[in-house]
């Protein structure tokens, strides 16, 4: 029996009636239960505070409504889990995010999730919760500690029904790459109907990192389904696409026009038969590497990681969930979006994890896990800090 089979409750396909009627939670019921939640959760921040000394420093992410409970000092560390504040002392939305390093600047572009979370009958059989589109937010910090908002910079379209980017549509993943022939910014994304039966990849460009994005097109790259995403640019300056495809029982790697504005035509298929997603592609030492996650919707899963040795396409060896310790089995709760490679102060290369906390059924509550990379030989490992400075 196929290892995955038990991975089956994702089908975002399952479906076969498309409806546009929403269904809200019944909040009152639980209502009570959640203010017995949040006051546990309060009592353990306090008690793990105060114990702090002799705990270690694996401790679970506590996920709250209140963005009282930010962890920042100022900025000098980065909390996993906590709600990361902007300059301007406001919650970071930038979901299922995506990173630039240019001009001596880091850009988070990420998901904006606001607005009531609710459950389109289409998604009940895989519990498919969504907010309305809003847009796509841009983020700019030097030090990955002070991110100062640059805006929506591909905002959702409100007055076109048929627009990809209508509000009753998804954007999700935002990966943004510089091309330096065209000298344009490129933003790859996954753009789907509201019960993902679409599959497609967008692409939106834009003269500054900063924005404005200029929507351009939707299609499936070689004609094949194309949902969670992320864009890989190696040393060369050749980019290359990979995307959950096959309805998510492969993961494709497919290789970008010179311009990056679409796929060449060729491209491989890889992870066949383990229904991955949340794909990340990082560099080191020659090496590509790879992580991402199983297929179970909102719900974290253990990750799994990956390495090619001679080619981006493959072969591909697989290396195992990359979590360490407490909650490694859901990733610390959390699912991948990306890997930022960083060079500190010790001049030699290091690499975030950067994953979501999806809140799912208050998705605007989502969370971010960033936590460095280290290596058990050719192991990419994870461990959980409660907190480090990425300085
Ligand atoms: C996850 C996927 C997310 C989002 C979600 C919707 O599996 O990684 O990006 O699409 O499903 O339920």
């Amino acid at each position: 029996m196929n290892e995955n089979s038990h991975l089956l409750p994702f089908s975002k396909n399952a479906c076969d009636v498309y409806h546009r009627q929403r269904r809200y939670y019944s909040y009152l019921p639980s209502c009570r239960i959640t203010i017995t939640i949040l006051c546990i959760c309060f009592f353990l921040v306090l008690t793990n505070k105060h114990f702090q000394g002799i705990q270690s420093t694996t401790t679970i992410p506590i996920i709250s409504s209140s963005s009282t409970l930010d962890y920042n000092n100022e900025n000098k560390y980065i909390h996993s889990g906590s709600v990361f504040l902007d300059t301007q002392n406001k919650p970071i939305n930038a979901h299922g995010g995506g990173f630039l390093f240019y001009n001596n600047t880091y850009y988070w572009y990420g998901e904006i999730k606001v607005g009531e979370t609710y459950l389109p009958i289409s998604n009940e059989e895989w519990g498919g919760t969504r907010v309305d589109l809003t847009g796509i937010s841009c983020y700019s910090s030097t030090d990955l500690l002070h991110w100062r908002y640059n805006g929506n910079v591909l905002p959702a379209v409100t007055n076109d029904t048929e627009h990809d980017l209508y509000i009753d549509k998804v954007a999700e993943r935002p990966k943004v790459v510089y091309n330096e022939q065209t000298n344009k910014f490129v933003m790859w994304l996954h753009i789907d109907s509201m019960d993902y039966k679409r599959a497609r990849s967008g692409v939106a460009i834009s003269d500054r990192p900063e924005g404005p994005f200029t929507y351009r097109h939707s299609f499936r790259p070689n004609n094949q389904m194309a949902r969670d995403l992320t864009i890989f640019v190696d040393d060369d300056t050749r980019a290359y696409l990979f995307y959950s495809s096959e309805d998510n029982a492969a993961i494709h790697v497919s290789e970008l026009s010179d311009d990056y504005l679409s796929t060449k035509g060729n491209y491989s298929r890889i992870f066949v038969g383990r229904y991955m997603e949340a794909p990340t592609v990082f560099k080191k030492d020659g090496a590509y590497y790879f992580i991402g996650s199983g297929c179970t919707a909102w719900k974290p899963n253990a990750a799994r990681s990956a390495v090619s040795y001679k080619s981006i396409f493959g072969p591909w060896k697989e290396l195992g969930n990359p979590a360490r310790g407490l909650d490694a089995n859901t990733t610390f709760h959390s699912q991948s979006t990306y890997v930022l490679p960083v060079v500190g102060d010790s001049s030699s290369e290091r690499f975030i994890f950067i994953a979501d906390i999806w809140n799912e059924m208050n998705l605007s509550d989502s969370r971010y896990v960033w936590l460095l990379i280290s290596f058990e030989e050719e192991r990419p490992t994870i461990h959980w800090h409660d907190e480090w400075s990425p300085s």
